[in-house]
């Protein structure tokens, strides 16, 4: 299927940042629909700021691209009627996600591709009513959307092939690295990875092996430096076979296993502590942390763009 009209639906923090990843390539036009009035361009310009800043992206660039940007409170309008392919980013509620869909399977094609930002919620569920289930999926984007290259494209119970490839190609031709999940299951690919370690992170602090800087320096100064070049798979492969087999015989019996979140989360919880929201959670943060943390962050991502580009 020939791709030309992309529709954002929800212009929030993902809805934004999607909207101007998707103006990457020239090919697209790109609708944004949101119950509410908000000055879109603005807001596109105030996120995209830094990557001008840092010369990844010159101010004409953005500008034309932001002339390919329409947005729009209208359900009834020709962006929404006319989209080729629909990326959903509104709020985190299965109730408004599906009452979403069904008011544009009123008003699109029966083939416009219709993909769901849900960050944890299946795609399956959030289609299960739809009429045209085989041209829905998953499209993770992981936030700030403008700067995280990966996007996990999730296949429903009913996505087809064909829809979820045409997808991976979209997302690949603005620019992101889209991966396959092939089944919908909690937390897709990434989060799944994310959450064993973080189950393991908290195990060893709540049982005394380390407190929690040094967990996150044991990771920031370690394996953390593999990662972006390296993932498990083939670190296994690298160390061999023999031996990946060898250390779980040896480890796996004492790791994390529990099916419960750790008790120390209810346990900060009870005490009104709830990390950054508060100023203490595993560790205590002034604001002054607070922002050099975040700021590192963001800093850390755009010279990562910026040495893709070079
Ligand atoms: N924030 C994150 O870190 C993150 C990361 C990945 C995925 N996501 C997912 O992306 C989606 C959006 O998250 P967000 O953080 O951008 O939310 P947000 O609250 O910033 O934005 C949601 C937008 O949707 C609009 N909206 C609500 N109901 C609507 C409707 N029926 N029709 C049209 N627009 C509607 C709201 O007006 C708002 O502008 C959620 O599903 C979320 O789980 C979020």
């Amino acid at each position: 299927m020939d791709i030309k009209r992309i529709l954002i639906v929800g212009a929030g923090m993902m809805g934004k940042n999607i909207a101007f990843v998707m103006t990457a390539n020239p090919a697209y036009t790109v609708g944004v629909y949101d119950l509410y009035e908000t000055d879109l361009a603005a807001g596109i310009r105030a996120n995209t700021q830094q990557l001008v800043d840092k010369g990844i992206l010159t101010a004409q660039e953005l500008e034309e691209r932001l002339e390919r940007v329409a947005f729009t409170t209208d359900l009834e309008s020709p962006l929404v009627s006319q989209a080729d392919l629909v990326i959903e980013a509104v709020f985190e509620d299965m109730q408004v996600k599906r009452e979403t869909f069904a008011k544009l399977e009123a008003r699109c094609r029966p083939d416009t591709i219709f993909c769901t930002n849900s960050s944890v919620m299946s795609p399956s569920e959030i289609s299960a009513q739809l009429t045209h289930r085989e041209r829905f999926v998953g499209t993770h984007f992981w936030n700030p959307g403008h700067l995280i290259p990966l996007v996990e494209v999730i296949k429903s119970d009913a996505s087809s092939d064909a829809v979820a490839q045409t997808v991976l190609d979209v997302l690949t031709s603005v620019g992101k690295k889209a991966v396959l999940c092939k089944k919908d299951v909690p937390g897709f690919i990434a989060n799944r990875l994310q959450h064993a370690l973080w189950r393991e992170a908290f195990y060893m602090v709540e049982n005394g092996i380390a407190d929690a800087k040094t967990v996150d320096d044991a990771c920031k100064y370690g394996p953390g430096l593999r990662w972006p070049i390296m993932g498990p798979m083939e670190n296994s492969d690298l160390v061999s076979i023999t031996l990946t087999k060898n250390i779980h015989d040896y480890i796996l019996p004492s790791l994390a296993d529990n099916h419960e979140p750790s008790k120390c989360l209810a346990e900060m919880l009870e005490r009104g502590e709830d990390g950054f929201k508060t100023g203490k959670g595993w560790q205590s943060w002034t604001p002054e942390q607070m922002q050099a943390s975040n700021d590192g962050l963001r800093a850390y991502l755009i010279d990562y763009l910026a040495r893709q580009q070079q």
